[in-house]
């Protein structure tokens, strides 16, 4: 079947991934699979960018993460799943992009301020930093991927790969197509505290948690702060546990709300049925997990296979490259 073109995305590996990861990302590339041919990479250089000094758990990330990846439904049959220190063909053309790379465009990349202010001079300062978005045209372009699923905050990085791209094309012929941005559908998954979620907030359910670990922190859970005791009124359109039966509990949202809004439906009722329909919704992904944990013979071998697949993709088009520059290889 003719596919409709070449995907490439990927994740850094800095950790467990959580339900907000399942649901704004690892769905949307599960689905893609059968459409489109698709690489999805662990970026480990990508997080030494920042996090260079500490590098005694990146192993076991990436296996983590490689891991929530199989078992929330990417598939090596169909899909090219490797580690980008895998592939040293990326290390190269991020070399050869670095230098017709204007370093005000890296300077100017609203991403590079925001982290700076956000993580601090110390974990930023470093030149492989400021050429984050350079490796991430390479993982792109090396791939000559033409669909790029992406979050709103990857934006300029795309922006700063399609700008390499062309400068590449303008100064040695045409070898790369323009990556264009697929942005993931809006969906933001409330945290435990009622924000989004995310690591920082640590407030996150993970792939990785045990179900009573669930059950707990959706039992601590933020909720609606005016309802205090069970007779209260609440206001669901401001609950985060709200969202949750909207996303899987969708056929009794609607009892739901009118019997929280009455004061029949107490917070802790409320929380135990969520549970139970959350807990149902990740029991295949968390059964699967266990099994890749206690395999990790597998998860290993996929990334190996990944790395051959992807390797031969990235030898060819350096192969090019290098004939279009005039430089050796
Ligand atoms: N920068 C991305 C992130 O932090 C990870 C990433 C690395 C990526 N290379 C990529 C995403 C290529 C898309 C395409 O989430």
């Amino acid at each position: 079947m003719a596919k409709k073109g070449r995907i490439l995305s990927g994740h850094r590996p800095t950790g467990r991934l959580h339900l907000g990861h399942l649901e704004g990302t690892l769905r949307t590339w599960a689905e893609l699979q059968d459409d489109y041919e698709c690489f999805f990479e662990i970026a480990d250089w990508h997080a030494l960018t920042t996090d260079f000094e500490q590098t005694a758990t990146l192993r076991e990330n990436i296996e983590q993460v490689a891991i929530d990846w199989l078992a929330s439904g990417l598939d090596p049959e169909r899909s090219v799943l490797f580690v980008q220190s895998d592939v040293k063909e990326h290390a190269e053309l991020h070399l050869l992009l670095s230098m017709i790379t204007p370093v005000t465009w890296l300077e100017r990349c609203p991403t590079y301020k925001e982290q700076r202010d956000q993580i601090g001079e110390a974990k930023t300062a470093g030149y492989g930093f400021l050429g984050y978005p350079v490796l991430q045209a390479a993982d792109i372009i090396i791939y000559k991927a033409d669909t790029v699923p992406i979050g709103q905050d990857q934006l300029p990085h795309l922006e700063l790969s399609r700008e390499i791209a062309r400068r590449f094309n303008n100064f040695y012929g045409e070898v790369f197509p323009e990556p264009q941005a697929m942005l993931s559908e809006f969906s933001v998954v409330p945290g435990t505290d009622g924000r989004k979620m995310s690591k920082s907030y640590d407030n996150t359910l993970n792939l990785a948690d045990t179900p009573e670990e669930i059950a707990q922190k959706v039992r601590k859970m933020f909720t609606d702060p005016t309802k205090i005791y069970k007779g209260d009124p609440g206001h669901p359109d401001e609950c985060p546990v709200f969202v949750y039966h909207g996303m899987y509990n969708p056929e009794r949202t609607e009892p739901i709300k009118a019997a929280c809004e009455s004061g029949d439906l107490g917070c802790v009722d409320c929380k135990a049925e969520a549970t139970e329909k959350l807990l149902a919704a990740l029991a295949p992904i968390m059964e699967r997990r266990g099994e890749l944990e206690a395999d990790r013979d597998t998860v290993r071998a996929v990334l190996a296979q990944g790395a051959t697949q992807a390797r031969e993709v990235a030898a060819a088009t350096m192969a090019e490259v290098r004939a279009a520059m005039k430089v050796g290889g």
